[in-house]
């Protein structure tokens, strides 16, 4: 993704609801913001970093009422937990703003009431089901019973039909802005699937917007007629223009608006991809340039929930690991769009063999040797030669890699780089052999030219892991008697013989002691009470890898189809139904990949079917064919090639 060439970046976090105090969920959308803004610092950018609470609403009522607290009570206290959970995690945000806060309710209350004045709000009534027990009106999406009814998905309790006074947004006036704004923006939501689904939905119609609720004392009252509050949501999502100054700084807002980047968890994305932005819209601001959706931490492949206490308690960890550790274990497991799974073999194994072994051993060995051998003193090394070359060639390589894959926010595979890196020199001192050179006088220059090179090494991924790994890169750089600062970067350029040789060189003690495993198990079990999924088990869960041979695979005629005439299948959400061309005829297949796909994406595009599939009957229409797609949370995601094709061509 292009680089703006502007010199600011934005970029935000979801404000967190104060009903629950924070967990490795939480912890990992802020810290993924925190790596971006600390690479745009580095890059010389003017960055403002938001994060904070939302404390309206329902949800945080019913929950200060459980703890025998106001609701304003209950988000001081909270607050604080967040405060202190960002401070440990080393989070460096510019401002932690609070949905209670004047400055917030006010502005709210400023945009409301303009867009009252030109229509784009309208009072009416909103009917749905509600649900006595849990004082709340069900999303619309909870299906209708047999018997005519909906059940409350929290409680289970019949919900009634009610209408009450309510004032709308025109959301269905922004269908087609939104749908040209996604057309003319395709990076607006990352992942790439993750804008499909918001067009699909977007398409099917948007119907108006309930924004405020008579039911709900706790909330920013609407200007001019108290009895109702304002909606969570829109008092919550107008957060990221209050904090920067709208309507009480316009030159900070000038400066920051529009945002860079929304980070989001993929449950709120409808919120930042369509509301959020026909928001904006009616209020005549611009639009944000990126709402990045990022995908669940689940724990020993479950949904993390307080009522499963499998919830991982972040303080457990950074007790047990340390901060950093937690920071790279996050971002590197997964990239920011899909699902991660925390089982603790897996992070033991990350920490030990990434932390513990390729970079603190590597950090440790040649410290250690600088001081043995030359006292923490490097003495003028000798002459290059092409194996030392080689690894300054490498680590250019790597650099240019890394900055590409932060500047696209793909914080894991920047970190795959620099433990590719990492890697490299561990290999170039096994090589090397600096120990046996030691016990060579006449060795000496070329003895100190390998640590030199090493000792650059080091250095120069400990830059590149700054933006992840902050705290460790402080600590290289007093290790290494580094004076620079990291603002020097970018603008530097970085270069890897940029390091004053070596004059005052510590000796490393371990900077990522080893973890053992059972011992952070039992330690686990015995602080929550649940049970950890054993080694053993995990093991037999994966399933045994079934081999085919090749004589197998060559049974499947996989062909490449190109799309000639597309349509719905009545009635359901899922199916296409496409004409395909297969080069010496045509057939007809139906496909699951409507929730993903429009007919119209799909005409003329080209791609793999098995075209020896036995026929089958879906929706009482013939399939004549598979087509191969992957399945990301139940969307089909279709693999196209980048050059056209002649249709019917093997693929194998
Ligand atoms: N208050 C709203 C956001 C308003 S933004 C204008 C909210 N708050 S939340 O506290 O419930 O969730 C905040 C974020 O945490 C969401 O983006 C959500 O996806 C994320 N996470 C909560 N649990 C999570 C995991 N287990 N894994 C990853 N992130 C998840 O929604």
């Amino acid at each position: 993704m292009e680089e703006k060439a502007k010199k600011t970046f934005y970029v935000t976090t979801p404000i967190y609801y104060v009903n629950d105090v924070p967990h490795i969920g939480h912890a990992y959308t802020t810290i993924i913001a925190d790596a971006m803004a600390r690479y745009q610092r580095l890059k010389g950018k003017k960055v403002f970093f938001l994060t904070g609470t939302d404390e309206h609403g329902q949800k945080i009522e019913k929950s200060a009422v459980e703890k025998g607290l106001t609701p304003q009570e209950l988000a001081d206290q909270v607050v604080v937990r967040f405060k202190d959970l960002w401070q440990r995690l080393n989070i460096s945000y510019d401002y932690f703003i609070r949905t209670t806060e004047k400055f917030h309710q006010e502005g709210v209350q400023k945009i409301f009431k303009k867009l009252m004045a030109q229509g784009d709000i309208y009072k009416g009534s909103y009917q749905g089901w509600y649900c006595v027990s849990e004082e709340n009106f069900l999303s619309e999406d909870v299906p209708l019973e047999p018997e005519g009814y909906k059940l409350c998905p929290d409680c289970g309790r019949q919900a009634v039909l009610l209408e009450e006074e309510s004032y709308f947004f025109r959301l269905s006036a922004y269908q087609q802005a939104l749908l040209d704004f996604y057309q003319s923006h395709p990076h607006f939501v990352r992942p790439a699937s993750r804008m499909n689904e918001v067009v699909s939905f977007v398409r099917q119609g948007l119907k108006d917007l309930s924004i405020t609720r008579t039911s709900v004392t706790w909330g920013i009252p609407v200007p001019g007629d108290p009895r109702h509050t304002i909606y969570v949501w829109f008092d919550a999502l107008h957060n990221y223009v209050t904090a920067i100054g709208y309507d009480w700084n316009p030159e900070l807002f000038a400066t920051f608006w529009p945002a860079d980047i929304h980070l989001i968890g993929k449950d709120i994305l409808r919120f930042h991809a369509i509301f959020w932005p026909a928001f904006l819209m009616a209020a005549g601001f611009e639009l944000p340039a990126t709402v990045y959706s990022h995908g669940w931490w689940l724990k020993d492949e479950a949904k993390m929930s307080k009522s499963k206490g499998n919830v991982l308690d972040p303080y457990f960890i950074l007790d047990k690991a340390g901060t950093d550790a937690l920071r790279y274990f996050l971002l590197r497991e997964i990239p920011i769009g899909l699902d991660g799974s925390f089982s603790h073999e897996g992070f033991v194994h990350r920490i030990n063999s990434d932390l513990a072994n390729d970079l603190g051993n590597l950090v440790q060995r040649t410290l250690t040797m600088a001081v043995n051998y030359f006292e923490g003193q490097l003495p003028p090394p000798a002459e290059e030669n092409d194996a030392d070359r080689e690894l300054a060639r490498q680590f250019d390589e790597t650099k240019t890699r890394v900055y590409e894959f932060y500047d696209d926010r793909s914080l894991n595979r920047a970190l795959e780089e620099i433990w590719f890196f990492l890697s490299l020199t561990n290999k170039y001192l096994a090589d090397h052999e600096p120990w046996k050179l030691a016990s060579l006088p006449e060795k000496r220059e070329r003895l100190a030219r390998v640590i030199y090179q090493a000792l650059c090494a080091i250095r120069g991924a400990s830059y590149l892991l700054y933006p992840v790994m902050p705290g460790t890169s402080e600590k290289i750089w007093e290790l290494l008697g580094e004076a620079r600062q990291p603002s020097s970067l970018l603008t530097s350029g970085l270069d890897f013989y940029d390091y004053q040789r070596g004059e005052n060189i510590s000796r490393a003690k371990a900077i990522f002691p080893r973890i053992d495993l059972n011992e952070f198990i039992s330690e686990t079990e015995k602080k929550t009470g649940v049970k950890t999924c054993p080694a053993g088990e995990m093991k037999a869960k994966e399933k045994k890898m079934e081999y085919i041979t090749y004589e197998e695979f060559k049974k499947m005629d996989l062909r490449v189809a190109k799309v000639i005439a597309a349509e719905r299948v009545e009635g359901t959400k899922k199916l296409l139904k496409l004409q395909i061309d297969l080069g010496t005829e045509q057939r007809q297949i139906i496909a699951g990949v409507a929730e993903t796909y429009s007919p119209e994406d799909l005409l003329n595009k080209e791609f793999i079917v098995i075209a020896n599939l036995q026929p089958a009957v879906i929706r009482g229409i013939e399939s004549q064919g598979m087509l191969l797609a992957a399945e990301i949370e139940n969307l089909a995601i279709i693999p196209f090639f980048d050059r056209e094709i002649p249709p019917g061509t093997k693929v194998k």
